[in-house]
């Protein structure tokens, strides 16, 4: 879809994404990456990807988004969508590791795929038929 067929809520987090992408620390990538969350209570978080000279210590968008709603309270299922935003040819789905941990926190939160021109709605679900919850005792 564009942009202009985005509902008001949509469009809030569509931009939150957007906007926090001028932050991204991206120099070894060059790859910047914007990603925003709604909170099944209505809060908005954003984040940005932050890379470092120790490549692997670098940090997607989407799960710094996550640690920005964490650290303000949302829990286990407190997750109702999340909007990714970079400026490639086509939209960016969150890679694997953010998919996973995104899976955490809500059990079929939407997911936004979106560059300057389109938007791409999709489902958690679709992006990760079958997440990792396996664990020797059950989460609390
Ligand atoms: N990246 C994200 O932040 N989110 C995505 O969905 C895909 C990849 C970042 C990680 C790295 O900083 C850069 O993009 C290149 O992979």
């Amino acid at each position: 879809m564009r942009w202009s067929d985005l509902e008001p809520a949509e469009l809030e987090l569509l931009r939150a994404a957007r906007d926090v992408r001028r932050h991204a620390h991206a120099p070894y990538s060059g790859f910047k990456v914007g990603a925003a969350l709604r909170t099944r209570d209505g809060r908005v978080f954003a984040g940005c990807n932050v890379e470092n000279a120790s490549l692997g210590a670098g940090i997607c968008a989407e799960r710094s988004a996550v640690l920005q709603a964490v650290a303000q309270g949302m829990r286990r299922r407190g997750l109702d969508a999340v909007a990714v935003y970079a400026r490639d040819t086509h939209p960016t789905p969150p890679c694997g590791m953010c998919l996973q941990v995104l899976s955490e926190f809500g059990t079929d939160p939407a997911v936004y795929l979106a560059n300057a021109r389109t938007v791409e709605r999709m489902t958690l679900r679709e992006l990760l038929t079958r997440p990792f919850t396996h664990f020797p005792r059950r989460p609390r």
